[in-house]
C-alpha cells in the first residue's frame, strides 16, 4: 500500500478524493509548521539531517533515508493496511464488524482517548527542544531529530482522526493540541510526565526507554480498538515507536558501557572524576523516569478503563493472544493494593484491573532492557546491579500515591522517606553534574566522553558519517 506524495500532505487515506478533509488539514498545516519552528528543535531548523521517511506502510522496506531540513520533512497520514473482515475482538460488541465511523454513544470517550494520546506527541518534542545544542555526537543528534519528527507525525496521525471523524469538535481539539505547551502554567500538557523538562541526554535516553515505552503500550491497546481507523493509525505508529525505544535502550547501554570502562581503569568510585556518570546516578535517573512513567497507566482499579474495554474502544496488549473469553465479566486479576499501612496482594475484578494488566506487561518489558544493561556491568567484572524500583515507589497516581514507599517496596514514614530521597531520586547535585558533562561533540565520528560510541551507524552508514550537516 503505497503513499501518495503528490499532494501537499503525504497520505495513504485517499485525501485527493476527500476535498473537505483535505481542506481542513491544509488549514491546520500552517499552524503546525509555526508550532514546529517555534517549539520544535531549537537552533537546527536549517541543518540538513539524515532522516528516514515513510514511503509505504508494509512491514518491510517502509522507509527511505536522505538529507532533509526538518521544516521540509514530509509529515503525513499513514494508516496500516485494513484487515478485510476484521471484527471487534473484545467487550460487549465482540464478534461484530469493526466500526468505520464513530459510534454515537462513544463519541465523547473516543475523542478524549485520541486527544490524550495526541497531546503527548508534540509535548515530547517541546520537552526535548534544547537538547540539540549539547548532543554527544552527530549520530545522537540525528537520532534525536528522527524521534522529534516522528512524534510530530504522531500528532498528525491523531489530528487526522479528529478532523476526519469528529467534525467541528475535532477541529477545535486539533487547534488546542497546538495551544497547550509542555510545562506551561496556563495551558500545560494533559499528563504530568509530559510537563517535566528533559534537561540533559541521560534524561533523554531514560525518557525514550521508559516513557516512549508507555507510548508503545498505550498505542498497542488502541491498536486493538473496534474503531478501525484508530486501530490502523496506531498500528503504523507502533512501527515508528520501536525506533524511539531503541534510541533509549542503546543510549543508556552506551552510558553504562562508558561508565564501566572508566570504572575498570580508575576504580568504581572515581568515574565522575574522569568525566563519566557513576552507576548510582544512573540508578537514580532510572528510578525517576520509571516511576513517572508508571503513573501514565492510571489507577490500578479504574471504572473508566473497564468501560473503555467493555465498549470495545481500548483492548489489552495483544488482545487476541489472551486465552480467555475477552469479555472478562466473570474473571479476576491478582494485583497489589495498599491497605492502610500495608501492601496486600489480592484478586479484583479483571475488568476493573485493565490498567494494571497493561502496567504489568510494561514492567516485564522494562525489566528486559535493565537485564541487558546489567550484563554490560557484569561483563566488566563490576559489583553493581541496576534495578527497577518497586511499583509503589514515588507514585503520584493510584493506590500508592499517598504512601511513602522505598525502592525496595517498604512503606516508611514521610520523614524517613524524605531523609533518604537523595539516594533514590536525582539530586540537584546529580543534575548539575550531568549538565556539566553536556558539551556538544559535532565532528563526524566524535563522541562525548561520558558515552560509548554505538556498535553501528544508521542505515549501514559508518559512525563518522555526517549525520547532520550544520
Ligand atoms: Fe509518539
Ligand atoms: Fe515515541
Amino acid at each position: 500500500m503505497s503513499i501518495d506524495y503528490s499532494g501537499q500532505i503525504p497520505n495513504n487515506v485517499n485525501l485527493a478524493d476527500n476535498r473537505r478533509l483535505r481542506r481542513a488539514l491544509e488549514q491546520w498545516q500552517p499552524g503546525f509548521l509555526r508550532w514546529w519552528c517555534e517549539l520544535g528543535p531549537h537552533g537546527f531548523q536549517a541543518a540538513d539531517v539524515y532522516l528516514r521517511t515513510a514511503i509505504s506502510v508494509d512491514a518491510e522496506g517502509w522507509a527511505t533515508f536522505g538529507y532533509v531540513k526538518m521544516p521540509d520533512y514530509r509529515w503525513g497520514i499513514f494508516l496500516a493496511e485494513a484487515e478485510p473482515g476484521r471484527t471487534i475482538g473484545f467487550g460487549q460488541h465482540k464478534g461484530e464488524p469493526v466500526w468505520q465511523e464513530v459510534p454515537g454513544e462513544h463519541r465523547g470517550t473516543l475523542r478524549r482517548l485520541i486527544v490524550t494520546q495526541g497531546d503527548t506527541e508534540p509535548a515530547s518534542v517541546e520537552q526535548q527542544r534544547h537538547l540539540g545544542a549539547t548532543a554527544p555526537s552527530l549520530y545522537d543528534l540525528r537520532n534525536l531529530f528522527q524521534v522529534n519528527v516522528e512524534e510530530a507525525r504522531h500528532l498528525w496521525a491523531m489530528v487526522y482522526l479528529l478532523q476526519a471523524y469528529f467534525g467541528r469538535d475535532g477541529r477545535e481539539e486539533a487547534e488546542a493540541l497546538l495551544e497547550r505547551h509542555s510545562g506551561s502554567s496556563d495551558h500545560p500538557r494533559i499528563l504530568g510526565a509530559f510537563n517535566e523538562p528533559t534537561p540533559d541526554w541521560l534524561s533523554f535516553f531514560m525518557f525514550t526507554y521508559f516513557t516512549d515505552r508507555d507510548g508503545k503500550y498505550q498505542l498497542a491497546s488502541l491498536a486493538e480498538s473496534g474503531f478501525d481507523p484508530l486501530a490502523r493509525t496506531c498500528r503504523f505508529m507502533l512501527t515508528e515507536e520501536a525506533h524511539h525505544m531503541f534510541v533509549g535502550e542503546m543510549g543508556v547501554a552506551r552510558v553504562v558501557a562508558r561508565t564501566c570502562e572508566l570504572a575498570k581503569k580508575y576504580g568504581i568510585d572515581r568515574v565522575c572524576e574522569y568525566g563519566g556518570i557513576e552507576l548510582p546516578i544512573i540508578q537514580r535517573y532510572l528510578n525517576f523516569h520509571y516511576s513517572v512513567s508508571l503513573d501514565l497507566f492510571g489507577s490500578e482499579l479504574s471504572t473508566n478503563a473497564a468501560n473503555y474495554f467493555s465498549a470495545g474502544l481500548k483492548g489489552r496488549f495483544r488482545e487476541t493472544e489472551h486465552p480467555d473469553d475477552h469479555l472478562l465479566t466473570d474473571q479476576t486479576y491478582l494485583l497489589l493494593r495498599a491497605d492502610g499501612e500495608r501492601l496486600l496482594e489480592g484478586r479484583e475484578s479483571a475488568l476493573l484491573a485493565i490498567n494494571e494488566m497493561l502496567r504489568d506487561e510494561y514492567i516485564r518489558d522494562s525489566a528486559r532492557g535493565v537485564a541487558r544493561w546489567n550484563k554490560i556491568i557484569r561483563d566488566a567484572g563490576l559489583d553493581f546491579e541496576l534495578r527497577l524500583p518497586h511499583r509503589g515507589f514515588n507514585r503520584r497516581i493510584g493506590e500508592f500515591s499517598g504512601l511513602w514507599i522505598t525502592p525496595g517496596g517498604e512503606i516508611i514514614s514521610e520523614e524517613s522517606w524524605r531523609a533518604n530521597e537523595g539516594g533514590w531520586l536525582p539530586t540537584s547535585g546529580d543534575r548539575e553534574f550531568v549538565k556539566s558533562l553536556m558539551k556538544p561533540a559535532f565532528h563526524p565520528g566524535e563522541f562525548a566522553g561520558w558515552v560509548a560510541p554505538p556498535a553501528r551507524g544508521i542505515n549501514h552508514q559508518p559512525l563518522d558519517f555526517e549525520y547532520v550537516k550544520m
